[in-house]
């Protein structure tokens, strides 16, 4: 029986990585699933967990308000005694915790495997581009999401151990859609019609963190307000409620008469949320594939993105912060024939990943 240690700490790694957790877990070998408390609101973490119908973590860490190279460090630190003994670490996606476990697996000469390998912005100053090169270069087993991602593995000369598995964001779309439907009221409780609101979430350090691109985006997301006359519906990350108050840019985001910002929303909701939004205005990574998947049109605020395939269908257009454009990417994404084909694949990935490392295991 081997030991599998699988490393998670934000968001969207508890998020994607649920469904590989459960396949893991039906495997007969040891899993001991870690939490390096990257994030740790109930928002931003507990409600996942209940949510997914995820188990607890064997070991969760303290992380609170540390800064990005204490995260690494003190995640390396607290982590090492329970990977110290094992088979196979596996991490997730591009955070700080995913570079830590990817880092530490190499110091302990234990092998890595990471999932959503090979996808790239090719934009270096962005903190995940970094933490997602680092973590291929040190894998010895790649899940990347697409061909496209295994292409961009082989340009780094990583082409041993690649697996094209899909990408798990689709399994957790389709096992827990249904029951969002089900369970979730959201749309009632803040009086909302389907196809009547833009949802909007922005919190991309490189969009929040300078002041200028964050007054920039508020000028736009008041233009696309006004333009559509439809409410824009802002599950607010605790990045940018803080970078608002830094600034001192609370005032004029409060003045923007379309914009609700609310907390952050637990999965389900947030599911209801972009299903029926008319459009979707975001700098998330995990909110432009979910939005192929349910044919909603998405505009990204940023310059690149690490997911072209979702430019290639249509589904998305790149608009940056400024808000002409973002208003014409708006307006034209609002009239896109929405038919194209979801690339993430079909929501097995979670199980092809338990195959792979159970073959690995051996
Ligand atoms: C991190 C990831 C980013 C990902 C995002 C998902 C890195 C380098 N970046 O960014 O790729 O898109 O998670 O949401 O790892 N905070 C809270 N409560 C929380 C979580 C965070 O108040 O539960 C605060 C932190 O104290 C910090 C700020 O939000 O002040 C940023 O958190 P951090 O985890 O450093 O980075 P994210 O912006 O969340
Ligand atoms: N999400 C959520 N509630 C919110 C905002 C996002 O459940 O209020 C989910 C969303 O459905 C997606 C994931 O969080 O699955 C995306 O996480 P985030 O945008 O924080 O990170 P990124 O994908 O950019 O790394």
């Amino acid at each position: 029986m081997g030991r599998i240690v699988t490393i998670v700490g934000t968001r969207p790694e508890i998020i994607k990585m649920a469904p590989v957790v459960k396949a893991l877990d039906r495997l007969e070998h040891e899993h001991v699933l870690v939490h390096s408390g990257q994030h740790y609101d109930l928002v931003m973490d507990r409600i996942f967990f209940r949510d997914m119908q995820l188990r607890e973590p064997d070991h969760r860490f303290e992380l609170k308000e540390q800064p990005p190279y204490l995260q690494v460090a003190t995640t390396m630190r607290d982590v090492a005694e329970v990977a110290g003994n094992s088979d196979l670490v596996i991490v997730h996606g591009d955070t700080n915790t995913t570079l830590a476990g990817a880092l530490l697996a190499n110091k302990l000469g234990r092998p890595l495997a990471h999932v959503e390998a090979g996808i790239r912005s090719f934009d270096k100053t962005m903190p995940e581009e970094m933490n997602r090169i680092v973590a291929d270069q040190l894998s010895r087993i790649l899940f990347a999401p697409t061909e496209l991602s295994k292409a961009n593995l082989a340009r780094e000369n990583v082409t041993r151990g690649v697996h094209v598995v899909g990408n798990s964001v689709i399994d957790a779309l389709t096992q827990n859609v249904a029951v969002a439907e089900e369970r979730s009221d959201v749309l009632e409780r803040l009086e909302l019609t389907p196809r009547r609101y833009l949802l909007l979430t922005f919190h991309r350090a490189e969009n929040v963190d300078d002041k200028a691109r964050l007054a920039a985006a508020l000028d736009a997301f008041a233009s696309v307000g006004s333009e559509t006359g439809l409410p824009i519906i802002f599950p607010i990350h605790p990045r940018t409620v803080k970078a608002l108050r830094a600034h001192s840019l609370e005032r004029r985001a409060s003045d923007i008469q379309s914009l609700r910002r609310i907390e952050p929303t637990g999965y389900l909701d947030l599911l209801v949320l972009e299903k029926n939004a008319a459009l979707v205005l975001t700098d998330s990574g995990g909110l432009q594939e979910e939005c192929c998947f349910f044919r909603v049109p998405c505009v990204t605020l940023r310059e690149n993105t690490e997911r072209p395939e979702t430019l290639d269908i249509g589904a998305n257009v790149l608009a940056g912060t400024d808000p002409p454009r973002v208003t014409k990417a708006a307006r034209s994404q609002l009239d896109a024939k929405k038919d194209w084909p979801n690339p993430y694949g079909d929501g097995t990935t979670g199980t092809r990943i338990a195959t792979i490392v159970n073959e690995f295991l051996g």
